[in-house]
């Protein structure tokens, strides 16, 4: 697998546990939905923004890297309210269902107009590290940034 598989098999994960939110029976498997959704994000988000979009800039240009880095900061802000409002599971859903619309469409502006784009760029190669390096990196700088979020911090 190289860096561009990780990365599109992240988003069908994403897909994937927003399928499941709308699915859930209960307020506890949403909860914990959210803390995986939260994790996933910024697990992705982490290694797009330090490995994968530095070098993205020269290729699809600055504007377009700019855009994809808004999006993610406005993706974290969600998530951030989100976790936070674990006690308030309306509340929780509206901003479950603005968060789906932001990363829906980012994902499908990245797997458009930028990844296919960077595929030979971001190889393992290019990069300088395996996939498996990379989430393992990565998930150390998330576990960082999200020690203050609470319990969402495992
Ligand atoms: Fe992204
Ligand atoms: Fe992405």
């Amino acid at each position: 697998m190289d860096v561009i598989d990780l990365l599109i098999q992240q988003h069908r994960e994403v897909d994937a546990l927003f399928l499941a939110f709308r699915n859930a029976s209960d307020d506890e498997s949403r909860k914990e939905l959210c803390i995986q959704l939260a994790e996933a994000l910024m697990l992705h988000t982490t290694i797009e923004e330090r490995w994968v979009y530095p070098k993205a800039t020269r290729i699809v240009g600055d504007d377009k890297i700019e855009h994809a880095e808004e999006d993610h900061q406005e993706m974290t802000k969600l998530l951030t309210d989100i976790v936070g409002l674990r006690d308030d599971m309306n509340a929780m859903k509206t901003k479950v269902d603005s968060l789906e619309r932001v990363v829906k469409r980012h994902i499908a502006d990245e797997e458009q107009n930028i990844l296919p784009q960077v595929a030979k760029n971001i190889t393992e190669k290019e990069i300088g590290m395996s996939c498996k390096d990379l989430v393992r990196e990565a998930s150390k700088i998330r576990r960082e940034e999200m020690k203050d979020w609470g319990e969402a911090s495992v």
